[in-house]
């Protein structure tokens, strides 16, 4: 079943930085696609890897605290397929020194299209038919979309931090590329940083200082541009099993290790589901509380926010998670940002399928309880009717961002269990083996996907009972044929949610022994209006405002700023000014731009916070603000 896989495997680590895999050809019985995948045109890149594509990057670069630039050169290796003339890439605000083409050390002509606020540029560079690379020397902007530049304030250690955001299409703003996840390419680089600093990338990394502040890094997969990361900071390592560890300030690094101590025990899971984990080690990096995401499934080295170190293990679901791109996402690509749900839904099913494993039965069902809430809650947001509602988005001409929504991870994960209920677990798991086998380091667009599904699970099943793949994938909004999760755990939270509205004192409320997710299904359950005194009895009661789990807090702030609860807004402020999670700002900037006087508040404290946000996450709330300012001046 495998062998492909490790003949992949083995192909990657040999490969040589300027040709493509070439997989022995003798009879296997697997199904091998040893030709280059056909490249998806991608309407958000100028690169036309059709004619020229780019195989293997070599960084060299400095970080430069002082100025908030990376500068040094970037030298892209390439094959020319029409013999075209030029090699076009993408840039987003990139100063560009020179460029010579290798080996002949030719400089090279350039022309730089006009900047397109979401697109960034075309870099159009005239190349030689001898050209083998093209060196880039280049310098960032200190305002660059990927990159986070951070002041020892805004660190636990009091260092300086540089972290990288690079998906969907920001990688362009820290290097030269074909930014699309269409093509993969191999890198190898050289970063110089402050001495004392530790520099780790998406790549093999060192645990230790190095003691001139130099450091080198080798990807020998081949991997799409938005996994391309790197961080800087003041970090420790501490091992977690044989091939797997964790990075964190020197503060929260033993906490860290702790909380996250199941990952060997994920990628077991993970592995025993669908086959051998490929990409050799699995560490954890936990970024300072401005990082904008929940996770961030950097290849060999995951980023996570501090906020999932609750203490109790209740949020490492969004480990699993990332675990699961190792397959679905980083194995197995979308073409374009059109077919994000190739990513998400799959890896928001493998998810809940691995934390089934750990956690048991009855846990996976609350996950699926929480992800159908969500997915209730985004088709109200994005309006039923929506085309955004679709699995299969249409982003020409639009920002890839606005196509990120719960639509991609909770229908798509929706999706694929509908398929498995329709086919049975053993089928549908077989179904999945092989197409993340046959997949493997490849970019697919939907349309692939479901000509597989339709030739190797759904080929004489069609017929009544069968999901309509028009409806889920190219149609709005959720069928009603989803499969409806049944939880005991939020059974019970329902009634005595119920008995609580009726009767009246939290005190009563069997809470003791709830779980995260029972805390949040309550939140999320409460009616949309409840008077301020029964507010401060839960408050006082459960100590909402101040909770330690971030996701509890979050969703009673929502609670709380719908109700015009005063209580919690000093939390919330707190809340607000240190954690740069979008998921939780986004929710809480919108519900407070509803009114004149949350908008003000919001204002007032964003003023504040905006400084301390990625640029992903105030671009984010900058828009909310400027509508909310439209529509109510
Ligand atoms: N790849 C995403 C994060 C992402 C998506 C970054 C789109 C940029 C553009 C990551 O795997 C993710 O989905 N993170 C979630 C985790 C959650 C769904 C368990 C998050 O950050 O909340
Ligand atoms: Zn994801």
């Amino acid at each position: 079943m495998f062998a492909s896989r490790v003949t992949y495997l083995a192909c990657a680590l040999i490969i040589l930085a300027m040709t493509a895999c070439e997989v022995p050809q003798e009879d296997t019985g697997a199904r091998l696609s040893p030709e280059p995948p056909a490249v998806q045109p991608d309407p958000h890149s100028y690169s036309r890897p059709d004619e020229v594509v780019v195989r293997h990057l070599e960084l060299d670069l400095t970080a430069d605290f002082d100025t908030k630039r990376l500068l040094g050169s970037a030298t892209v290796a390439i094959e020319n397929l029409t013999g075209a003339e030029a090699l076009s890439l993408d840039i987003d605000d990139l100063e560009i020194e020179s460029i010579v083409l290798l080996p002949s050390g030719k400089t090279a002509a350039y022309s730089i299209s006009a900047d397109d606020a979401h697109m960034g540029s075309e870099l159009r560079i005239d190349i030689l038919p001898s050209t083998e690379r093209v060196r880039i020397d280049y310098a960032t902007d200190p305002g660059a979309r990927a990159l986070q530049w951070l002041e020892p304030s805004q660190t636990a250690s009091e260092h300086p931090f540089l972290f990288t955001q690079s998906q969907a299409i920001l990688a362009r703003s820290w290097i030269p590329l074909q930014d699309t996840p269409g093509v993969r390419l191999t890198y190898s680089a050289t970063l110089r940083v402050p001495v004392g600093l530790l520099a780790i990338m998406s790549a093999t990394n060192s645990t230790e200082n190095s003691p001139d502040g130099v450091y080198s890094f080798e990807m020998p997969q081949a991997i799409p541009s938005y996994l391309l990361a790197l961080a800087i900071g003041k970090l420790e390592f501490r091992s977690l099993g044989p091939r797997s560890g964790v990075y964190a300030e020197p503060s929260i690094v033993d906490a860290a290790a702790w909380e996250f101590a199941e990952v060997e025990a994920m990628l077991h899971a993970t592995e025993d589901l669908y086959g051998p984990y490929l990409w050799e080690r699995y560490d954890l990096l936990v970024l300072p509380p401005s990082f904008p995401f929940g996770g961030m499934e950097n290849p060999r080295l995951t980023f996570v926010t501090p906020t999932l170190l609750a203490g109790d293990r209740s949020l490492v679901n969004v480990v699993a998670h990332e675990i699961a791109h190792s397959w679905s996402g980083n194995l197995v690509t979308n073409a374009t940002w059109n077919d994000f749900w190739l990513n998400e839904g799959f890896t928001s099913y493998v998810e809940i399928r691995i934390m089934e494993l750990l956690r048991g039965p009855d846990y996976a069902e609350m996950l699926w309880g929480i992800s159908l809430n969500e997915l209730e809650r985004e088709i109200v947001t994005l309006a039923p009717g929506s085309d955004d509602t679709r699995l299969y988005v249409d982003l020409v001409g639009r920002n890839p961002d606005d196509g990120m929504t719960s639509i991609a991870y909770e229908k798509g994960a929706a999706f694929l269990r509908r398929l498995e209920h329709h086919v049975g677990r053993a089928r549908w798991d077989d179904f999945l083996i092989g197409y993340l086998d046959h997949f493997a380091f490849q970019s697919i667009d939907t349309q692939t996907f479901v000509k597989y599904l339709q030739d190797n699970l759904l080929s004489d099943e069609a017929g009544p009972g069968a999901p309509s793949i028009d409806a889920w994938i190219y149609r709005p909004a959720l069928p009603d044929d989803y499969v409806r999760p049944q939880s005991e755990a939020f059974a019970s939270v329902e009634s005595e949610l119920a008995r609580w509205l009726a009767e009246g004192e939290a005190k009563d409320i069997d809470a003791a022994d709830w779980s995260t997710q029972q805390w949040q299904h309550f939140l999320n359950e409460l009616p949309e209006i409840l008077d301020p005194g029964q507010l401060a009895d839960l408050d006082a009661t459960f100590g909402l405002t101040n909770a330690g789990n971030a996701e509890i807090r979050a969703a009673w702030y929502e609670v709380a700023i719908e109700n015009d609860y005063a209580a919690a807004y000093p939390g919330l402020e707190e809340f607000l000014v240190t954690v740069g999670r979008r998921k939780f700002l986004k929710p809480l900037y919108e519900a407070l731009a509803a009114d004149e006087e949350g908008l003000a508040f919001a204002r007032r404290v964003y003023a504040r916070a905006r400084p301390g946000y990625h640029p992903v996450s105030y671009l984010t709330v900058d828009d909310i603000l400027e509508k909310a300012g439209r529509d109510q001046p």
